[in-house]
């Protein structure tokens, strides 16, 4: 039995795991969920994020699905780096993998409809680049005050993600950089690119600039199968692909690492404070997070039927209002649980 450690986390992220395990409990599967309480209720109250026995559970489950963390009234940044960066680091997740696929045309914001189809996988380097919290600030307060915000860029780090993107390719690798302004990192970035071609000279792969990435990405998503890039372009560029498929409402993600097995799945989006509690919140994100989760499982079948049923309930409008529907996150969730 596989054993799955569930944290609600903050905001909707109470209300879009609830509806996507009650997806989830419609495949049948025999799955052994655990709830933590991780949340900035739990922070305000405690001062810490995760403890460390609670760290140690979650490291021994077979995945941990997270809803979202943040929260308006928790301005500690400490927060957010002993949840999401407490997991993704010391679990050493270093692939995030966020898949972008358009299953409705009116979800697209394009006019030329040859050019709606997206199906991208954006590829997020998740342990290095500009998130290591690395640097200080000196003066502080004073009209001279420097802030030093480092990037890091390893052999190890880069390597690998690159692989796995190469392994995830199913037409071709984009690798986004920005060389240019950034020639050490680009430097490494380009070598990496060069290794991983010798690895697999039958894969297809190019070399673009991340701002030109951006660019093509919103012009024409069917353009892209594989982008892989640094930590922060790969946050803002999966936030760009969601919005040429419906939103963050419909896009989810997995940070795994492919050695130890360890994999944290969570949707892309945040907490949504804006929409929290009042049962707004798309729930489509989270469900085929769950079906990212279930395919690491090896629950491949189960993974298509749930990925299959979120498809046709929001071709058949029996969705939430984000993307063109009148339900509830319930109610979104229950049209897709019908499905299977
Ligand atoms: P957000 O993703 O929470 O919301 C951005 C916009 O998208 C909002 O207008 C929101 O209403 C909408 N939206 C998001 N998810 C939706 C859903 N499922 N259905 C319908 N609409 C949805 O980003 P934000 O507002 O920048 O951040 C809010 C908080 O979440 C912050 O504390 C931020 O740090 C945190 N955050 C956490 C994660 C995570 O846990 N992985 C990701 C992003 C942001
Ligand atoms: C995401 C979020 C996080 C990130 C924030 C909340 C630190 O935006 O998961 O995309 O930048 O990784
Ligand atoms: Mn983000």
């Amino acid at each position: 039995m596989k054993r799955i450690a569930v944290i609600e986390g903050d905001g909707i992220g109470h209300e879009v795991i609830p509806a996507a395990l009650a997806v989830l409990d419609r495949t049948g599967l025999d799955l052994a969920l655990e709830h933590f309480d991780v949340g900035a209720e739990r922070f305000g109250r405690t001062g810490t994020a995760i403890d460390d026995d609670t760290m140690a559970e979650l490291a021994e489950a077979d995945a941990i699905l997270l809803g979202a963390i943040g929260d308006p009234r928790v301005a500690d940044p400490g927060y957010t780096a002993g949840t999401l960066g407490r997991l993704r680091g010391e679990l050493d997740l270093y692939a995030n993998v966020r898949p972008a696929r358009l299953v409705d045309d009116r979800l697209s914001p394009l006019r030329e409809p040859e050019r709606r189809p997206a199906d991208v996988i954006v590829v997020r380097e998740n342990t290095e680049g500009l998130y290591t919290t690395l640097g200080g600030r000196f003066k502080e307060g004073t009209g001279a005050e420097v802030a030093l915000q480092e990037h890091v860029s390893t052999h190890l780090g880069v390597s690998r993600v690159m692989e796995h993107a190469f392994r995830l390719a199913r037409r071709e690798v984009a690798v986004a950089t920005k060389w240019n302004a950034m020639p050490h990192a680009g430097a490494l970035w380009l070598r990496c690119w060069h290794e991983a071609r010798a690895r697999h000279p039958r894969t297809p792969s190019r070399h673009i600039a991340i701002d030109a990435c951006a660019l093509h990405l919103v012009r024409d998503p069917s353009a892209f199968d594989v982008v892989v890039t640094e930590n922060c372009f790969g946050d803002i560029l999966s936030d760009v692909a969601a919005a040429m498929v419906g939103g963050l409402g419909v896009v989810p993600s997995a940070s795994v690492n492919p050695e130890s097995g360890q994999a944290l799945f969570e949707p892309v989006h945040g907490s949504a404070p804006d929409i929290a509690g009042r049962g707004l919140a798309n729930p489509v994100a989270a469900i085929l997070t769950c079906a990212l989760m279930l395919r690491h499982l090896g629950f491949t079948d189960e993974a298509e039927a749930v990925e299959r049923a979120a498809g046709e309930a929001v071709r058949a409008r029996e969705c939430t209002a984000d993307i063109g529907g009148s339900l509830s996150t319930a109610e979104a969730a229950t049209a897709v649980a019908r499905r299977l």
